[in-house]
């Protein structure tokens, strides 16, 4: 059977097993689909065992970078991001690394969630890999201007001058931040803590503004739940999960999966 998987460490409460089974079953595809504990200590020895017979692979942490370098050939996406969230064996053997992280969380915001990027203010929290990933299809929507504001500035800094050629970008400390912006994307990973990043009031417009919380949990995050008491709507990252996962399937299949009913089953079981 055509053998798939996703490198992890650790890896056990990964739900992309689920998600790819779920469009196996959905596009009638047939394969198999592993989570697999790779070791901290030899990234590449282990997934070039498993390329020996297997055909693609998810990466998620902490194994993003090391995928990138171990790729033969990347997407000019992945390049950008320096990390690789998808493997896929070529016929003749070669590695192909891509990063699908960034064109899930546009899907989910301009698909899903009907938010339109084009033309609009954003503000993206956070300076770190997941916000590396997203810079590039992000701009690509053609915002008026995309804001990074980082804890560690000069890390916001640094990206803003490295993806300056692809659209209007720049970088701000939280404190020197003017609002209100139309989308605001939190990329930090302060809500893994139940903490929140440092936000004025002025970033809101209530009702306007759409706040987007690239993690996800059962109950809202506290980025979603501040944007909720300033009357923001708001959606967390379930979808850029479902919606990277997709990309990643139709790069190995050639079938594009539909995401809706997988993102159903996915937040009735974390609700659950
Ligand atoms: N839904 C999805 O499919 C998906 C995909 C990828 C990532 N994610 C989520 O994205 C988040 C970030 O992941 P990552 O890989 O980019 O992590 P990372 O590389 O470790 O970066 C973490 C970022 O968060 C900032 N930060 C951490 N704690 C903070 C706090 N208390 N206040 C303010 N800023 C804080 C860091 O600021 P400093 O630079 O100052 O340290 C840094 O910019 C995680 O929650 C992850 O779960 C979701």
């Amino acid at each position: 059977m055509d053998r798939y998987g996703v490198f992890g460490n650790p890896i056990g409460h990964s739900k992309s097993p689920q998600i790819h089974r779920l469009f196996a079953e959905q596009t009638g595809q047939v394969l198999s689909y592993e989570p697999l504990l790779a070791p901290l200590d030899d990234f590449a020895g282990f997934a070039k065992g498993f390329f020996e017979t297997g055909l693609g692979a998810n990466v998620t942490v902490p194994f993003k970078e090391q995928a990138y370098r171990l790729a033969d050939s990347l997407s000019e996406r992945a390049q950008r991001a320096g990390a690789v969230n998808t493997l896929k064996k070529l016929e003749d053997g070669s590695l192909l690394g891509d990063n699908t992280d960034g064109i899930g969380l546009v899907r989910d915001l301009r698909d899903n969630a009907a938010v339109t990027l084009e033309g609009k203010r954003i503000l993206l929290l956070g300076a770190g890999g997941a916000v590396r990933g997203v810079l590039e299809p992000l701009l690509a929507q053609r915002p008026a201007v995309l804001v990074i504001a980082n804890r560690t500035l000069s890390k916001a800094e640094q990206l803003a001058d490295e993806f300056a050629e692809l659209g209007p970008i720049s970088a701000s400390a939280f404190e020197q931040l003017q609002g209100p912006f139309d989308v605001i994307i939190n990329g930090t990973s302060a809500s893994l803590g139940g903490e929140l990043p440092p936000l004025g009031e002025d970033l809101i417009e209530p009702g306007i503004t759409f706040c987007y919380d690239m993690m996800y949990a059962a109950l809202a995050t506290p980025f979603c739940q501040w944007a909720a008491m300033r009357d923001a709507p708001n959606r967390d990252g379930l979808g850029m999960l479902v919606e990277q996962a997709a990309a990643a399937f139709e790069l190995w299949r050639g079938v594009r999966p539909e995401s809706a009913p997988v993102l159903a089953a996915l937040r009735r079981q974390l609700a659950g």
